[in-house]
C-alpha cells in the first residue's frame, strides 16, 4: 500500500509546502468567519438548496457539483451514521449531515475551521452530534480502525494526497463496506490546469496551499486499487468558463451565458462521453 500511496505524490516526489504553512494559509482564510453571526451559520437542507440557487451565494459557482453532492448525501440513510467530514473547512457539509441525523466528526488542519464548524453545529442545535479535530489527516491515530461509515471530502483530498500516509489513514478509518464521497476539481484538462496555475501565480498563492494536486486519472486509478467500486461523474466542460465571471453571477447576462454553456455541455457529454475526462469538476463515489 505504501508504494501505491507514494505514487500519488507530485512527479518530483517533493512536498514543497509544510503543513504549518498550509494551516497558516487556511487559518487566515477562515478567520473572517469569526465575525459571522450565529444566525448566518444556519445550515440545513433548505438553506443549502437556497444557497445553491442564489447567484450571490457561496455555492453558486459550484452549484452543479454541489447539487449532485447534496443529492448523493441525501440518498444515504444518514440517520445514526458515523460520518467524517474530511478537510471540512468551516463545516457546512458536516453540519448539514448532522441536521439529517448523522453523528459527525469535523476534521481539518486549521483550528480556525474547527472553531467555526463547531459554532455552526451549536447554531443549528446539533452540537451534541458533532465533534471537531484540528489535525493533519496524515495521522488519524485519534480514530479507531473502521470507525466511520462514510467519509465525505469536498475539495480536500487533493490537498492531503501529497502526504505519504494520508490515503493509508483514510482507508484505515473507513469501515469495510463504507463509502467515500468526493467533490473535487478534476485535473485532466491541461488547458484548465494551465489557467489555474496562472491564476495562483497572479494571486501569489502558494501552489500547494491551493490545488496543485487536483484529482486526475492517476489519483482515480489509485482509488480504484483500494475500493471495490468507484463511480466517477464529471461535470462542467465549457461551463468552466464560469470562473471568468466570478463575482458577477448576479448579472442576468452572465447567468444566461452559463446556463447556455451548461446546456451545450450536457449535449456534448451525452454524445461524446470521453470528453468527460476533460471536465473541470467531478463527483466520485467509492465503495470499500
Ligand atoms: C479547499 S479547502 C475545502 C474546505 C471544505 N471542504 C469546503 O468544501 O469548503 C481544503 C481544506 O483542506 C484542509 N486541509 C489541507 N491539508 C490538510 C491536511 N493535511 N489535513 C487536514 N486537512 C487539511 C484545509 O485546511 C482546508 O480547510
Amino acid at each position: 500500500m505504501a508504494c501505491a500511496i507514494r505514487f500519488a505524490l507530485r512527479d518530483n516526489g517533493a512536498v514543497s509546502i509544510t503543513t504549518a504553512q498550509e494551516q497558516q494559509f487556511y487559518d487566515a482564510a477562515y478567520a473572517v468567519h469569526r465575525h459571522t453571526p450565529d444566525h448566518a451559520l444556519r445550515t440545513n437542507r433548505e438553506s443549502m438548496l437556497r444557497d445553491l440557487n442564489q447567484p450571490g451565494g457561496a455555492f453558486y459557482e459550484r452549484r452543479k457539483l454541489y447539487s449532485a453532492v447534496l443529492a448523493e448525501l441525501l440518498s444515504e440513510p444518514l440517520a445514526g451514521r458515523v460520518v467524517l467530514d474530511y478537510g471540512c473547512g468551516v463545516g457546512e457539509w458536516g453540519v448539514l449531515m448532522a441536521t439529517e441525523g448523522a453523528r459527525v466528526t469535523l476534521l481539518d488542519l486549521s483550528p480556525v475551521a474547527i472553531e467555526i464548524g463547531l459554532r455552526r453545529a451549536a447554531a443549528n442545535d446539533v452540537g451534541h452530534k458533532v465533534r471537531g479535530y484540528a489535525r493533519d489527516a496524515s495521522d488519524l491515530s485519534c480514530f479507531a480502525d473502521g470507525e466511520f461509515d462514510l467519509i465525505y471530502a469536498s475539495a480536500a483530498l487533493h490537498h492531503t494526497l501529497k502526504y505519504p500516509n494520508a490515503l493509508a489513514e483514510l482507508l484505515r478509518v473507513l469501515r469495510p463496506g463504507g463509502k467515500l464521497i468526493l467533490a473535487e476539481t478534476y485535473g485532466n484538462n491541461m488547458i484548465l490546469n494551465g489557467l489555474r496555475r496562472f491564476r495562483w501565480r497572479l494571486s501569489r498563492q502558494p501552489e500547494d496551499a491551493g490545488e496543485d494536486i487536483i484529482l486526475g486519472d492517476r489519483e482515480l486509478d489509485l482509488l480504484r486499487s483500494h475500493f471495490s467500486r468507484v463511480s466517477v461523474t464529471p461535470m462542467n466542460l465549457l461551463a468552466m468558463a464560469k470562473r471568468v465571471f466570478r463575482g458577477r453571477f448576479g448579472s442576468r447576462a452572465v447567468c444566461a451565458t452559463i446556463g447556455w454553456l451548461e446546456a451545450i455541455d450536457l449535449r456534448l457529454l451525452n454524445s461524446l462521453p470521453f470528453l468527460g475526462r476533460y471536465c473541470g469538476e467531478v463527483l466520485v463515489v467509492a465503495e470499500r
